[in-house]
């Protein structure tokens, strides 16, 4: 993704053809991206050779699923929904773990007939659930358990999960003595010791000191846990500044845990393998002049992409046909919709620009097409994947009249 002179391309592909072709707004992916990414996920944990459960919770298109378990990934899933999903894109029950605080018993029992890897049990009732169940199959079902290690993520408040104030989890002391009663239960396997602090972590400290709990609390309870799933969390660099997780590092500081205890690690990383591999392609529906700044608006909005509105987080915009000429003004870059957090970005000196015009906004690969919706009424955008230099439609454009 990037210039050749002065049109953006994803791939092969113009930008301004994929618009003119596909129509706006528009999330557009890249398998090839997605491939260098796995690769050097791979590569940056080789020597812990753990197994990676894709998030599917931030992009549960299938043809993309479907792509990411060819290339040996499963999945992590939080509803049936996405359980389903999973199985049905042809990811194996025996790579997809079951994570979230709410788990219902009809979504306990399918995950259970689909005989999947791990239940990661959150609370001292989803356990009893889970026992309850497996009792009435007269079966002994594999769990995990997630520990909530108390530990900063020094992320996005809204985003971090690994907090005692945090719903996720169990504390520590509500922890050791679950692993006691569930070595005495005849129909529950405690497989696994399972934790995730949080989503878009860019400094090794906060992993560095959730591994320190994790080593003080197995040692605790003097458990073999076959698995430790470490959840995901890897940040990416969304404003191009360089900051970046150290993977090397991380991968050290984890074979420290495993030299220990011995455990395989499991990773659910969401972001880190399809955040930067998608754009959406958005067109100026008009410029209007407001107080010292120009509104650019755009037909992408907060129910297309959320997560300025919801995070304030950023995403780098930028033109898909440069021009050499700079604006003057402010630019405020807004959606249609009828809220004033419907807002992506303000930026100066963009290039001038004028209405009809196409822009580009970055790295929407995850959390993007996932967290849209119906808001306003307005359809949901297509999603087109450049896999082998061709491209495929992976979702179509909602429409109107399944709205109406
Ligand atoms: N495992 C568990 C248990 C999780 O809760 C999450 C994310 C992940 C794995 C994947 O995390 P990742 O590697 O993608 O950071 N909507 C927010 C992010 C919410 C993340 C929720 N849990 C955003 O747009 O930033």
């Amino acid at each position: 993704m990037k210039y050749r002179s002065r049109d953006y391309l994803i791939e092969n592909y113009k930008a301004t053809f994929l618009a003119k072709k596909y129509a706006t707004p528009l999330y557009c992916y890249s398998l090839k991206k997605i491939k260098k990414n796995i690769e050097e996920f791979k590569i940056n944990f080789k020597t812990i050779n753990p197994l990676i459960c894709f998030a599917v919770k931030s992009n549960p298109n299938t043809t993309l699923l479907s792509e990411i378990g060819k290339l040996g990934l499963g999945a992590d899933v939080v509803s049936i929904g996405e359980l389903m999903k999973a199985l049905n894109s042809g990811i194996k029950p025996d790579k997809i773990v079951f994570s979230g605080v709410g788990k219902t018993l009809n979504e306990i029992n399918y995950a259970i007939n689909k005989k999947i890897l791990l239940i990661n049990a959150e609370s001292k009732s989803e356990i009893l659930t889970i026992e309850k169940l497996a009792k009435l199959k007269r079966k002994r079902i594999d769990i995990g358990i997630r520990l909530n290690p108390n530990t900063d993520a020094k992320t996005l408040s809204q985003i971090s999960t690994g907090k005692r104030e945090n719903k996720f989890g169990i504390s520590e002391k509500i922890f050791c003595d679950l692993v006691e009663y569930v070595k005495k239960s005849k129909n529950l396997n405690l497989k696994c010791l399972s934790v995730h602090i949080g989503s878009q972590i860019l400094e090794n400290k906060p992993y560095e000191k959730m591994l320190k709990v994790l080593i003080k609390v197995i040692k605790k309870t003097n458990y073999q846990f076959e698995y430790i799933d470490l959840g995901g969390g890897m940040g990416i660099n969304y404003d191009n500044n360089n900051k970046k997780l150290n993977f090397k590092k991380y991968s050290l500081n984890i074979q420290k845990l495993t030299k220990k205890f011995n455990s395989k690690i499991i990773f659910e990383p969401g972001r880190s393998i399809i955040g930067n591999c998608g754009v959406l392609i958005s067109r100026v529906v008009y410029i209007k002049e407001g107080h010292k700044k120009s509104f650019v608006i755009l037909d992408a909005g907060m129910n297309d992409l959320i997560r300025p509105a919801l995070y304030n987080a950023k995403h780098r915009i930028i033109p898909v046909r440069k021009n050499s000429k700079k604006s003057k003004k402010i630019y405020e870059f807004v959606g249609p919709i009828c809220e004033s957090t419907d807002k992506f970005s303000t930026l100066k000196n963009f290039q001038k620009l004028n209405e009809k015009d196409l822009v580009i906004i970055c790295d929407v690969g995850a959390y993007g097409m996932s967290l849209s919706s119906n808001y306003n009424l307005r359809p949901k955008a297509a999603e087109i994947l450049i896999k082998n230099s061709k491209v495929q439609v992976i979702s179509k454009r909602q429409k109107l009249k399944d709205l109406i």
